[in-house]
């Protein structure tokens, strides 16, 4: 019997539910609401962006990945890209192609060949002399120009957006892009990304450029019972039967966290009928993702070491009690302060339902077993 569990990204049947998600998202896209979508790591936003590409059939969906851009040009190139690989594969007369995208992407550098296999066009582009910042300038507009000239209306998903962040040209690019998503009338960007603390700034911070340019979402968790509902239906697909009970064990074991689910049923799904089959998959999802947390673990300094196992054990509702430095000895309220500020802008950390928290719960499992 297939596995029907999945680490990649999750669509058709393996995608649960986020019907409000995807309404909303659709909506904000047709009206041109820019809409950034923040998560933690592996929750399920790639997903979503594609399920969400996929409705809007009545929309041209650009999807432009920015992991690892390390400059300006990077940023640029891969927009471009995005751009001209969508726009190509949707056009009807390709031969035309490059003409008719030049005509409204002056500065850009392009170059399409045919696939001898295929026959589709094969685009290479490259900014040339101009630099990336007037690149980046324009790209928003070209695109606009393009949409306006054929009639068309795009949703052009940045995902990975928080790697800009992290480039010291950031807050250069921000303004830039920022002037072409102000003005555009035919673009509507989608912005998903990781590293919360850091994205929300950039959104809601009033001294940088992207202050209030975007409704700002913080994806939300999927219901565990409709989750487990979901699970217990792909086992019956696929011919082996879970009980409503164990998926719930499941998902709850996991918080619900979309990634440690799909990992999760994948294990059990493979261990149905042996003994201890339910307990032995939530071991071993664990220690499968040891290494991966140890390496986490190893980059942190001692301080932070110390007070991200005391939020994992105690899950305190203040960082500052006494009772809470003192039991976990982590010397003063400054100290603690500056540790709790890098486990957030890491994303290690959340205050939620009241109370400090480790955001990964197989993480914070495995940190207070440590
Ligand atoms: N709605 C969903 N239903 C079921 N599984 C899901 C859903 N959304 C995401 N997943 C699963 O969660 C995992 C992470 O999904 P995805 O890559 O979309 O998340 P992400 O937030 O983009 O991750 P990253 O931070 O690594 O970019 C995958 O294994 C995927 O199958
Ligand atoms: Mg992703």
């Amino acid at each position: 019997m297939n596995n029907p569990f999945k680490l990649a990204i999750a669509h058709g049947p393996n995608f649960c539910n986020r019907t409000a998600e995807k309404k909303l998202l659709c909506h904000n896209m047709r009206s041109g609401i820019h809409t950034v979508v923040y998560a933690p790591r592996r929750y399920g936003k790639s997903s979503l962006a594609a399920v969400v590409g996929d409705q809007l059939t009545d929309m041209t969906c650009i999807y432009v990945d920015l992991f690892s851009a390390t400059s300006p040009e990077d940023v640029a190139e891969k927009i471009y890209r995005g751009i001209v690989g969508t726009l190509g594969h949707k056009a009807a007369d390709k031969t035309s192609l490059a003409a008719r995208i030049l005509a409204s992407f002056k500065s850009l550098r392009l170059n399409i060949e045919f696939s001898q296999v295929t026959s589709l066009p094969e685009f290479s582009v490259s900014l040339g002399e101009v630099s990336a910042e007037i690149h980046l300038e324009h790209i928003i507009s070209s695109l606009d120009h393009y949409c306006a000239s054929h009639g068309i209306k795009v949703c052009l998903v940045l995902d990975e957006f928080q790697e800009i962040c992290e480039l010291k040209e950031s807050k250069k690019i921000e303004a830039l892009l920022r002037g072409g998503m102000q003005s555009a009338k035919h673009v509507s960007f989608l912005v998903m990304g990781s590293r919360r603390t850091i994205l929300r700034d950039m959104f809601e911070d009033r001294k940088r450029p992207f202050y209030k340019s975007a409704f700002v979402y913080m994806l939300p968790q999927i219901q565990s019972d409709e989750f487990a509902a979901f699970l217990v239906e792909r086992y019956a697909e696929s011919g082996k039967v879970l009980s409503q009970s164990d998926a719930l064990s499941m998902v709850e074991f996991v918080d619900a966290y979309p990634y440690y689910v799909q990992k999760i049923a994948m294990l059990h799904f493979d261990m149905v009928g042996e003994y201890d089959e339910l307990a032995r998959a939530k071991k071993l999802l664990v220690e499968m993702e040891a290494t991966d947390f140890e390496g986490i673990f190893l980059g942190l300094t001692n301080h932070q070491k110390r007070l991200l196992r005391a939020i994992a054990k105690q899950r305190p509702a203040s960082i500052h009690s006494q009772a809470f430095l003192v039991a976990y000895r982590l010397g003063s309220q400054g100290g603690v302060q500056t540790s709790l500020a890098k486990l957030k802008k890491m994303d290690m950390v959340e205050m939620r339902d009241k109370s400090w928290r480790v955001v990964d719960p197989v993480f914070e499992k495995w940190l207070i077993e440590q």
